[in-house]
């Protein structure tokens, strides 16, 4: 496996490659890999000859008082799973690398509206922060495809929608989520959380199928069924943030009667730790 940290050193790799016809994947990363990213690595591998993972923990993404400082940081960790896992390249760049005028004086890409909500409203320039450090990864490396997390619902969607704005030729694949044996969603996350903790917080998943099941027997009181997740969450001594049914196209307020696929969402705060999962119904 390469290891770049330097973006021309990737950009030429990348050159080459595609000279001999190579089609290119990136899977984005901020590292302290689990099975969910590796996941990804394989599922990149089944689009593209060349796959190029990135670790990068991104400061723009972080809000002030959120847990960059501490994000678990394991790159020696990652470097030899990604091997395992026969990825071809891993780019870990440094923060200036990215940000050569500071996190702060950069350029930004703004995902209206959809960047706004649920996420976006609980985390404010959250995803300002995810869609400028993705636009640059993907005008670094030009990808052929790129794979994400349906872990991660809703940044999968903004992603998409810049993509499609901004009219880079990338495809944008998404990969299922991977879960511990309780149904909690794995996540670098998950280490805050102290082995009683890991257990309860298996109520989320457990909630979002109830919500799942709910539309699937016809209650169209969606309200009803959001109010009744969030009693198992708030009864399991979680602090919901959100506990809500959307639009899984666009995330919008869903229309009983109207035909359309609903994704349920949920992020709440266990002790310090904030976690979010989602189903798709
Ligand atoms: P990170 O949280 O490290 O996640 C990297 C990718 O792994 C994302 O696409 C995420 O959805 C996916 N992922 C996380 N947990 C998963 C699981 N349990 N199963 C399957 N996939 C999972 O998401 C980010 O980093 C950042 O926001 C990033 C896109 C890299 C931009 O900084």
């Amino acid at each position: 496996m390469q290891i770049f940290s330097l973006a021309g050193e990737l950009r030429r790799y990348v050159a080459e490659r595609r000279k001999q016809g190579h089609r290119i994947a990136l899977v984005p990363t901020m590292g302290n890999l689990h099975q969910g990213h590796y996941s990804l690595i394989e599922l990149a591998r089944q689009h593209a000859d060349v796959v190029i993972a990135s670790v990068f923990v991104n400061p723009t993404q972080f809000g002030p008082n959120e847990d960059f400082n501490r994000y678990p940081r394991t790159l020696e960790q990652d470097q030899l799973g990604l091997k395992q896992y026969s990825c071809d390249v891993l780019f870990a760049p440094a923060v200036d690398e990215i940000y050569p005028y500071g996190a702060e004086q950069g350029v930004r890409v703004e995902v209206p509206e959809l960047g706004d909500i649920l996420e976006g409203a609980c985390r404010p320039g959250h995803f300002v922060g995810v869609a400028t450090v993705v636009t640059k990864l993907f005008n670094l490396v030009m990808p052929d495809v790129a794979v994400f997390g349906q872990k991660d619902y809703q940044q999968l969607l903004v992603i998409r929608r810049l993509t499609r704005d901004l009219g880079l030729p990338i495809e944008i694949i998404a990969g299922p989520t991977l879960r511990e044996s309780n149904g909690l969603a794995r996540s670098s996350r998950n280490q805050y959380l102290s082995d009683v903790q890991r257990k309860t917080a298996a109520v989320i998943h457990q909630s979002l199928i109830g919500m799942a099941e709910n539309v699937r027997a016809g209650i169209t009181d969606f309200e009803k069924i959001e109010t009744e997740a969030r009693r198992l969450l708030e009864d399991a001594g979680l602090q919901p943030d959100y506990v809500v049914l959307r639009d899984s196209s666009d995330l919008a307020n869903p229309v009983a009667g109207q035909n359309t696929r609903l994704v349920g969402l949920i992020a709440a705060k266990l002790g310090s730790t904030r976690l979010i999962d989602n189903i798709l119904i």
